[in-house]
């Protein structure tokens, strides 16, 4: 077990290319053994229920040097190489403090603050006979300000979401505004809207500008992708953005909406049949 207080945790999703499992599960061997017995911490690997190849690493390091350390060791890079030939890699989680459980408490309980977050007399529990929170908004949604993209426990409004980030498209030149809302793994929303300009060329469509966002701020798995526009049957996204999307998001969950409220559901392989990816590159180092 690893003792330290200092302790970092790092998990990588790993997509396994077809007839390489017996080899992968192999090298997962190797690379547990090698933490514990140079005592950098210890690693799990654990197979994806839903999907048949993709498995997680869980590297538990004793103290952020212990990871370093690893990182640099020539037996640990012979084998990571070796990984990278048989699968693709996403770092999930790089690096972070483990959570201590007093922290993890305190989390909760923010979660569960979260689901209401009215403040003062608003609170109320009693019923004065006013409408409840879900008949008024069975009739007319009368909240001022931003909304809240999290509009309880377990539901995250993404087509929301994705209305109000194409509100700040910048289409002077088509008019055709577009939003996206990009959700990651670990439940953050990031939204993002098409922005033109006089070359036109430079144009970024709303799916990649999500996508860039998100990947600049350190997400690296997501798991669906509302894009909005106001077309009479829902925008599917630019071959472009179904190619970056791909590479950096897999096979997304994606809900296409117009702002009448007609959507349609597609995996992104629906939509990107036979996608070119890092795994044909191969090793040409
Ligand atoms: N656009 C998007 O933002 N997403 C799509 O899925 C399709 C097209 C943008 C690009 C350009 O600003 C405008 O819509 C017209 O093509």
């Amino acid at each position: 077990m690893v003792r330290s207080e200092g302790g970092r945790l790092s998990v990588a999703l790993v997509d396994v290319n077809p007839g390489h499992e017996a080899e992968f599960l192999a090298l997962a061997t190797a690379f547990e053994a090698v933490l514990i017995r140079k005592d950098y911490g210890r690693a799990d690997t654990v197979r994806d229920e839903a999907h048949p190849l993709r498995f997680y690493i869980a590297r538990h390091w004793r103290d952020a040097a212990s990871a370093e350390q690893c990182h640099a060791d020539p037996e640990v890079q012979t084998l990571t190489s070796r990984l990278y030939r048989l699968a693709r890699v996403t770092h999930v989680v790089n690096g972070v403090r483990r959570p201590d459980p007093l922290r993890l408490k305190l989390d909760d309980r923010r979660a569960r603050a979260e689901a209401d977050r009215r403040t003062g007399f608003d609170r109320r529990s009693r019923n004065d006979g006013s409408p409840t929170s879900v008949e008024r908004r069975a009739t007319r949604d009368r909240r001022l300000g931003p909304r809240r993209v999290r509009d309880h426990a377990g539901h995250v409004d993404l087509v929301g979401a994705a209305r109000r980030a194409r509100e700040h498209a910048d289409a002077a030149f088509s008019h055709f505004k577009v939003g996206a809302a990009l959700e990651a793994a670990d439940g953050m929303v990031i939204t993002g809207c098409n922005i033109e300009n006089a070359t036109y060329g430079l144009t970024i469509c709303a799916e990649r500008v999500a996508m860039f966002k998100a990947l600049s701020e350190g997400h690296r798995a997501f798991s669906r992708i509302v894009v909005v526009a106001d077309t009479d049957a829902p925008t599917p996204p630019c071959g472009a953005c179904r190619q970056i999307l791909w590479e950096f998001g897999g096979n997304l969950e994606i809900t296409l909406a117009n702002l009448t409220g007609a959507t349609a559901n597609y995996r992104l392989k629906d939509l990107l049949p036979l996608p070119f990816d890092a795994r044909l590159l191969g090793d040409r180092s």
